[in-house]
This record gives C-alpha cells, structure tokens and sequence, in this order.
C-alpha cells in the first residue's frame, strides 16, 4: 500500500518530447522501467488533459465514452455491494471511486506512484475516504489467491507488459473462481494504422500481425516508452491458457454527438474502425 499522506504540490511534466520511435524487442524488465519513468513523468499531463473525460468517480471503459453504469459488464450495479474489486492500472483511480460508491470494495493498482498521488489529491478535494492503493507491477501481483471477487483495468497494464500471459496468469491467481475479469485495450486492429485522428489515421501502413513492440527510445537508445501488441486471437489465447473463459467481446462504437477526441480516437476514425476492444471473462472452476 502506499501511505495516504496528502500530495505533495504537482510540478510540471516534463514529457518525452525528444524520444525517437521504434520497433524492437523489449523484454519485461525493460518495458516494466521505462513505463514506470513515462507515467510518472507524464502523469500530471495526462490527468490535466483527460481528468474531466474521465471525471473524479466515474467508470468508462474507453474513449467512445461507455460507461460502466449503462454497460453493465461487470453485472448489476447492485450486485456490486460488498465485492472485493481489483482495478488494474488504475491511474488516478476514477473507475474505483465509482465502484466504491456502488458499495463496492475497490483497490485500485497502479505501477506509476505518481499517477496513485492524483488519486490521493481527488480524495482529497472530495474530501472523502482515500481509495486504498497499491504501487505495483501487473505481472506480479502481491496479493494472496483468490484475494478479489473480480477484477477490471480500463487502458490499464494490459498494452504496456511485455509477458501480458503472465498478466493473465497473475489476475487468474488472484480472482476467486467464479470471479470476472474484465479489461479494456485498444482495439488490435488499430496496430495496423497510424495512431492519428484525421483520415492520414484510415490507412493501413503496418502489418496487423507484426507483435515487434512499440518503443520510444532516449538518445542513449534506452526505451522510454513501450507498447506491446497481440492479435485478437493472442488475447483469447492468452485469457484461455490461464484459465478464463471468454464470455463477451464489446467493441463500442462511436456514439452520436461525441465530439471530443483523445490521441488517435476520433468521431472520423470511429465511423470506420473500431477503437477499443473489450474483454468479458470469467475464471472457471469452483
Ligand atoms: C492509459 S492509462 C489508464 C489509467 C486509467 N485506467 C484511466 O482510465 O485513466 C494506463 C495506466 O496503466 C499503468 N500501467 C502501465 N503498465 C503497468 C503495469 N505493468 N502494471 C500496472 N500498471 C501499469 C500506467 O501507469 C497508467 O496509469
């Protein structure tokens, strides 16, 4: 856990304005170091562009801006009272807040502490009870089995590990059976096109099944920044090696009259393509 000591006052992020793109290989230790450094320095930016998107306790899923409350994917709101919920990459915890007001009991995890300190700072201005936190890697998970009744990560984690089997492997260990896991990434297809929102982002310039990562590299050639990429077919193998049974696959659609747009996603590209992929497992067994 770490403490709930009030944040201490946000610098300015510094960004990574200068790193180079490439694709390379990038082992777990690697990517695990320079995701870590990335969100930590770019934490305060991202909370400053998307914070009111994402809202101080609210659950959505993806940049289409489907929520949890209409979507339901992880059962009836009131079903929720009194489960034990493991958020995975949770940033500044906004989808946990949401939770805990269902009567849930969220923890929310996340390996950028600085990230966790903007949920401490929310708390903090609603002047409520801290979402309990925990800085810690995915892949390694420093929770008992069978810890939670479920599990959820909106963007968290997934697209950032390197070995997201023993991602899986690790959310399976901690789920009690019967417990849902359920995550959302971006769609795999947009592996394929440029990251951009206007039309240059509607043509297919790399190979869909190209698993090289993504990484941003300092002068030095250390990675700052790393993506990883699997196949929808990699993902269901991943979930079903490790024991999940994949129950639904929600790819939302653009809704009418959503105009903001976020990095790549945008009402243009989300009239063609889908965004976002989301995962509804079960883990089996009892
Ligand atoms: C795109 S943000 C999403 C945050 C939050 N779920 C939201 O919707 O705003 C991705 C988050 O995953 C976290 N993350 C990246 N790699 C991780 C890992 N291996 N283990 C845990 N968290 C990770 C990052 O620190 C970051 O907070």
């Amino acid at each position: 856990m770490i403490d709930d000591t009030p944040p201490e006052p946000l610098p300015q992020a510094t960004g990574d304005d200068d790193a180079d793109a490439v694709r390379r290989d990038s082992g777990a230790a690697e990517s695990s170091r320079a995701n870590r450094g990335w969100w930590d320095r770019n934490a305060d930016e991202y909370q400053d562009e998307h914070g009111s998107f994402l809202g101080d306790a609210r659950f959505t899923w993806c940049p289409e801006g489907l929520d949890e409350a209409d979507a339901r994917l992880l059962g009836d709101p009131a079903s929720l009272r009194g489960r034990r919920v493991l958020e995975i990459g949770a940033g500044a915890a906004q989808c946990s807040r949401w939770l805990a007001a269902q009567g849930a009991l969220p923890v929310a995890l996340d390996l950028s502490h600085r990230q966790l300190q903007h949920s401490l700072r929310i708390d903090q201005q609603l002047d409520r009870e801290p979402v309990p936190l925990v800085q810690a890697d995915a892949t390694e998970l420093p929770f008992a089995d069978g810890s939670f009744d479920l599990a959820c990560s909106a963007y968290g984690a997934v697209p950032f590990a390197a070995d997201t089997a023993r991602l899986m492997t690790e959310v399976h260990r901690v789920v009690r059976p019967g417990g849902h896991w359920v995550f959302s990434v971006t769609h795999p297809i947009r592996w394929a096109f440029p990251d951009e929102p206007g039309p240059e982002g509607l043509t297919a310039l790399a190979s869909y099944f190209d698993r090289t990562p993504y990484v941003e590299e300092d002068d030095a050639g250390a990675a700052v920044y790393v993506e990883h990429h699997r196949t929808m077919g990699d993902r269901v193998r991943e979930l079903t090696l490790a024991g999940f049974r994949l129950v639904d696959l929600v790819e939302p659609e653009w809704p009418e009259g959503l105009t903001s747009e976020w990095g790549g996603w945008s009402p243009l590209r989300g009239r063609h393509i889908p965004g976002t992929a989301i995962f509804v497992c079960v883990r089996d067994g009892s």
